[in-house]
C-alpha cells in the first residue's frame, strides 16, 4: 500500500509522515531530503548551479541512497546537513529542474517496490503515485508553519529570525505552486488535514485512522462502499468517540 502525505513547506510532513510509518511498519520516504541531498552536493562540489543541463547530467551520476530517515549521495552520510538555510535559499535550481525530478520520482518509485510505503513531499499524490491507495495532503496556515521551522532552527542552534523564516518560507510557497513541473498542487482525491493547533501525536493517530479506513475500503472491494460514506465525509472524532478539535479538518475533494 502507498500513502503519500504532500503539502506545503513547515507543515511538519517529515514528522508526521516518519511517525505514521513506524505506527503501521511501513517504509518511509522523505523527498524533500532528496531535493536537499543533491542541492547540497551540489553546493559542496561547486557546480554551476544556473546552468541547468550540466546540472542534471552531473546529478544522474550520483549514487542516491535513501534508507528511512538518512539520506547517502556517493556512500557519504549527507542527511545532518540538509537543513541548513544555504540549502533551502538553493533547493530551486535542483526542484525546478526537470531532468532531476524525473530522475528523482525514478528512485521514488523504486523505494515503493519494496513494499509498503508512506512517502511525503510536494508531488507524490500527483505526479511520483498518482495511483496510491491513500493521499493525504496536510497543510497548516503560514504563521503557524514558520513559526514551527522557526522553533526547529532554533533548537538547533541556527540563528535566524522568524520574519526571515516566514518570508523565505513565501517564497519557496511561491515557487512550489508556480513550478510548471511537479509543483504543489492537492490531488483530486486528496484528503486535506489543517493541523493548526494540534500536536504531532494527534495528526499521527488522526492519519492513521484515514490509512486503516481506505485499506479496510481496499480490502471489501469498490462492490461494497463503507456504510458511513467514508472517511471524508464523517465528524472527527478521537479514540474514544470525542471531537478531536477545530484544527483537523477532512475536505470533500
Ligand atoms: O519538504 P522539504 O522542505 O524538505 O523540501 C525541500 C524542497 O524540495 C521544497 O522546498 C521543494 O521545493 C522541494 N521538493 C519538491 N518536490 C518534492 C519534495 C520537495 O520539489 N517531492
Amino acid at each position: 500500500m502507498i500513502v503519500t502525505i504532500d503539502g506545503p513547506a513547515g507543515a511538519g510532513k517529515s514528522t508526521v509522515a516518519l511517525g505514521l510509518a513506524e505506527r503501521l511498519g511501513f517504509r518511509f520516504l522523505d523527498t524533500g531530503a532528496m531535493y536537499r541531498a543533491v542541492a547540497r552536493t551540489a553546493l559542496a562540489r561547486r557546480w554551476p548551479m544556473e546552468d541547468a543541463a550540466e546540472l542534471a547530467r552531473r546529478s544522474a551520476a550520483l549514487d542516491i541512497q535513501v534508507a528511512d530517515d538518512r539520506v547517502l549521495v556517493d556512500g557519504e552520510d549527507v542527511t545532518d546537513g540538509l537543513r541548513e538555510p544555504l540549502v533551502a535559499s538553493n533547493i530551486h535550481f535542483v526542484a525546478d529542474n526537470p531532468a532531476i525530478r524525473e530522475q528523482l520520482v525514478r528512485l521514488q518509485r523504486a523505494r515503493s517496490e519494496l513494499g509498503d510505503l508512506v512517502t511525503e513531499g510536494r508531488d507524490q499524490g500527483t505526479v511520483a503515485f498518482p495511483d496510491a491507495e491513500c493521499k493525504i495532503f496536510l497543510t497548516a496556515s503560514a504563521e503557524e508553519r514558520a513559526k514551527r521551522r522557526h522553533d526547529e532552527l532554533r533548537l538547533r542552534d541556527v540563528d535566524i529570525d522568524y520574519e526571515t523564516v516566514l518570508e523565505d518560507q513565501r517564497e519557496r510557497d511561491r515557487r512550489d505552486a508556480e513550478r510548471p513541473v511537479g509543483p504543489l498542487v492537492q490531488a483530486e482525491d486528496a484528503i486535506v488535514v489543517v493541523t493548526d493547533g494540534l500536536t504531532r501525536d494527534e495528526v499521527i493517530e488522526h492519519l492513521e485512522r484515514l490509512v486503516r479506513n481506505a485499506a479496510e475500503r481496499i480490502r471489501r472491494g469498490p462492490a461494497q462502499p463503507s456504510a458511513s460514506g467514508g472517511e471524508r465525509r464523517g465528524p472527527l472524532r478521537g479514540p474514544g468517540g470525542e471531537s478531536i478539535g477545530g484544527g483537523l479538518e477532512d475536505e470533500i475533494p
